[in-house]
C-alpha cells in the first residue's frame, strides 16, 4: 500500500479550548456556538480537545485545573457537541504532542518565538515568563500540525500562532521531508464571533471580572443582568444603543516597554448587544422602536425593562442547554467515557505523524 500522504487527508477542523473558571456567554457565542456549528460543516472530522498542558502555563491548582477541564467537557457537550460527530478529548490525553513539539523546537528560530504578541502582552500584564509560556506556540503548533488540520477557527489574538504554526511546518518539512511533506499547512478562520460586551461595556473576560456566566437561571441570572452598568437618565427618555466607556492600552514604547494609557471609547451599549443575540429580527424591531422611544405600548420603558427582558430571553435561550448540563452533571462518568472514546481516536491520528516525524528526522 502506498504511504499515505498529507493530500489524502480529509479536511478537518480543529481549537483548542482554554479551561478557565465559569464559562460565560462571551465563551459561548465568541467560539462554543461556532465549534458546535462546524460539527455539521465537518461531520467525523471536528476535533477539539480542552488544552490543559497550555493551562499549566498559568495554573498551579490541580484541583482547578482538573473541575475545570470537567467544566468545560459539560459545557460542550451541554451546549450541543455531539460526540458522534466530533471529538472530545484531553491534550494531555495525547502525549504524542509533547513529542512533537520538541521536533519542531529543533527547528523554529528564535527570533520566530520572540515576535509572539501574545507572549509579550501576557508578560507585560505580570504573568511570570516562565519557559513554558515562551514555548507556547511551538506546543499550539504541535496541537494542529499532529492531526493533519486544514481549519483552525480563531478569535482575531490567535491568529499569528496559527501563521506561526504555518512557519514551523514549512520549516521542518524543508528540514526532513522535502519530497513528501508530512505536516499539512493549515488555515485560520476568524470566528464570526461578534462583539460580546460585559456588564461594564468592556470586552466579556474574566480577567475583567464583568462576564455573566453562562447557565444562571431565574433570580440568580436577575440578578447578574442587574449589574449591567447602563447610564442614568429619567424614565420615559429614550435608552442608547452605545456608551462611552475608558479603556486601558497597553502601548509599546520601547523594546519590550509598554506604558498603561488610558482613552475614551464609544461601545455597544451590554443589554441591547445580548439581545441582539438571543432575538430574531421582528422581536429586534419591536425593541429598537422602545428603546428609541423610551416607551412600550404606551407605558415607560428605561433600563430597568430592557434588563428584565434581556434576563428573560437568556433564560429561555439556554432552557436546552441546562437540561443536558443538568444530565451531564449527574453523570460524570458518561462525560469520562466520551473524553476517553475521542482521545483513543485522536491518539491514533497523533502517533501515526509522529511516527512519520520520527522517521523522517532519523531517530
Ligand atoms: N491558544 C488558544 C487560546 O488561548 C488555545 C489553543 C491551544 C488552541 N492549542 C490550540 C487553539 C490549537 C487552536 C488550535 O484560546
Amino acid at each position: 500500500m502506498a504511504a499515505a500522504t498529507i493530500d489524502d487527508l480529509p479536511p478537518r477542523v480543529l481549537s483548542g479550548i482554554q479551561p478557565s473558571g465559569t464559562i460565560h456567554l462571551g465563551n459561548y457565542f465568541g467560539a462554543i456556538q461556532q465549534h458546535v456549528a462546524l460539527q455539521h460543516e465537518f461531520p467525523g472530522e471536528a476535533y477539539y480537545f480542552i488544552a490543559d498542558y497550555h493551562a499549566l502555563t498559568t495554573l498551579r491548582d490541580p484541583d482547578a485545573l482538573r473541575q475545570h477541564v470537567h467544566d468545560v467537557a459539560v459545557t460542550y457537550l451541554a451546549c450541543g457537541l455531539d460526540p458522534d460527530k466530533s471529538l472530545l478529548f484531553r491534550q494531555s490525553d495525547v502525549p504524542e504532542v509533547t513529542e512533537l513539539t520538541w521536533l519542531l523546537a529543533t527547528v523554529t528560530g528564535m527570533g520566530l518565538l520572540e515576535r509572539a504578541t501574545s507572549y509579550k502582552e501576557k508578560v507585560a500584564q505580570g504573568i511570570k515568563p516562565v519557559a513554558g509560556l515562551f514555548f507556547y506556540p511551538v506546543l499550539m503548533a504541535a496541537d494542529i500540525l499532529i492531526y493533519g488540520s486544514s481549519l483552525v477557527p480563531v478569535g482575531k489574538d490567535q491568529v499569528q500562532h496559527v501563521e506561526m504554526t504555518r512557519d514551523m511546518a514549512t520549516y521542518f518539512n524543508e528540514a526532513f521531508a522535502r519530497d513528501t511533506p508530512i505536516l499539512r499547512l493549515p488555515e485560520w478562520r476568524l470566528s464570526k464571533a461578534p462583539y460580546v460586551p460585559g456588564l461594564d461595556g468592556r470586552k466579556m473576560s474574566k480577567s475583567y471580572g464583568n462576564t455573566l456566566p453562562l447557565f444562571l437561571t431565574g433570580k440568580q441570572l436577575k440578578k447578574a443582568v442587574g449589574q449591567i452598568v447602563t447610564d442614568s437618565r429619567p424614565l420615559g427618555s429614550p435608552l442608547s444603543f452605545t456608551r462611552t466607556i475608558q479603556e486601558k492600552l497597553h502601548v509599546k514604547v520601547g523594546e519590550d516597554q509598554y506604558q498603561e494609557i488610558e482613552q475614551d471609547k464609544e461601545v455597544p451599549e451590554t443589554t441591547f448587544a445580548l439581545l441582539e443575540l438571543v432575538c430574531d429580527d421582528d422581536e429586534l424591531a419591536q425593541i429598537r422602536g422602545w428603546y428609541q422611544t423610551g416607551k412600550r405600548d404606551g407605558a415607560d420603558f428605561g433600563w430597568g425593562h430592557a434588563k428584565q427582558l434581556l434576563a428573560g430571553k437568556l433564560d429561555e435561550h439556554f432552557a436546552e442547554a441546562r437540561k443536558r448540563r443538568e444530565h451531564f452533571l449527574a453523570h460524570p462518568d458518561e462525560v469520562e467515557a466520551i473524553l476517553q472514546r475521542s482521545a483513543e481516536r485522536a491518539r491514533a491520528v497523533a502517533r501515526a505523524t509522529v511516527d512519520a516525524c520520527r522517521r523522517a528526522c532519523g531517530l
